[in-house]
């Protein structure tokens, strides 16, 4: 190696959050009675070792749960990846997150982050205090991703498989190989360290309803502001269903702490239908201003437009995607006016 190459310092920064991957239990028989959010994320990297020639830095943004993720720890992630992102010498970053909602924090960062260095989030679905715990290999495999030559964009990675911000999904509540991406696949595999890629990197032209349209400043302003979240509610079409908790919103929506609804995410059957009762409702929310989007319960597939449909499609995504690209483009609509 030239000595100008050695002297290089190339770092790769570790963001941890909490999650299972940070999870204690009091034995280590113990898979399922565990507290998530334990363990320290330096101490996550231990015995852990860097790819060559690359530093490891651990940052600790939150320790919780990720079924209590929220906008505040969000907008710190994105804030600290964009910091981080901006420094020449740090070539990717990874975050260890919980699974429950990683999918939902990988497509916010998709939709805001520029796609030029790779963001990696990685979980696991056992406790570090587990016997044969799966979140070291799962952390090795995101900092070789991370670390790879061309990598970019956000991606998941999890029991050796690489899928995008936008196609995956928790599709298993125990198993190590817990992440799936429905029709369009993994991204690829990590094997022993190397990168087997299937198609390209995850980009900022990626189409993705609703966030496509957000401009560059907007995102900054999404990052670097104390944005008000325009709430979007998921409503759920369903067997039996009722226009009740729809017309509740519209009705109390303004009291509650969350602030009055902006829009309704409609959970839709099969290939985007309703329940006539949700569709009715969904008409009067609407008369009353409220933006209105269709996302498939179904997990694979998307809605393929019929030429009659009342409301848009969120193409491919799922509901909680789809409420995430609906929130993004009411800031849209209505940018942040907070410094
Ligand atoms: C969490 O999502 O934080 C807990 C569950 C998990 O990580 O598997």
């Amino acid at each position: 190696m030239m000595k100008s190459e050695q002297s290089e310092v190339r770092r790769l920064v570790v963001l941890g959050t909490g999650g299972t991957i940070a999870g204690r239990a009091a034995s280590a028989g113990d898979n399922l009675g565990y507290t998530a959010g334990e363990v320290g994320v330096a101490d996550l990297l231990a015995g852990i070792g860097a790819p060559s020639g690359v530093t490891l830095v651990a940052e600790q943004v939150a320790q919780l749960d990720s079924k209590d993720m929220s906008f505040d720890v969000w907008h710190q992630l994105a804030q600290r990846c964009m910091h981080w992102s901006n420094v020449p010498d740090v070539i990717g970053i990874v975050i260890t997150h919980g699974t429950d909602t990683l999918e939902e924090t990988a497509f916010f960062l998709h939709s805001v982050l520029p796609a030029e260095k790779p963001v990696a989030l990685t979980c696991a679905m056992r406790p570090a205090s587990a016997l044969a715990p799966d979140g070291p290999q799962n952390v090795r495999d995101a900092i070789a991703v991370a670390a790879t030559a061309g990598a970019r964009g956000v991606t998941v990675v999890c029991a050796g498989t690489i899928h995008s911000a936008i196609d995956v999904q928790k599709v298993h509540t125990y198993r190590l190989d817990a992440f799936a991406s429905g029709d369009a696949g993994p991204l690829g595999y990590v094997e022993e360290g190397a990168v087997r890629r299937l198609r390209d990197w995850p980009g900022a032209l990626d189409a993705n309803a609703g966030t496509a349209g957000l401009d560059a400043a907007i995102k900054l302003k999404v990052i670097s502001t104390d944005v008000e979240w325009p709430r979007v509610e998921i409503i759920m079409s369903h067997a039996g269903a009722t226009g009740a908790v729809i017309d509740a919103l519209m009705a109390h929506g303004a009291e509650d702490a969350a602030g009055p609804v902006r829009g309704l995410i409609l959970a839709a059957t099969g290939n985007g239908t309703l329940h006539h009762a949700i569709e009715a409702a969904a008409a009067r929310a609407h008369a009353a201003g409220i933006e209105i989007r269709r996302a498939t319960r179904c997990v694979n597939g998307r809605i393929l437009p019929r030429g009659d449909d009342t409301w848009p499609d969120a193409g491919g995504l799922s509901p909680v995607k789809a409420r995430i690209a609906l929130m993004l483009e009411l800031m849209l609509a209505s940018p942040p006016v907070s410094a």
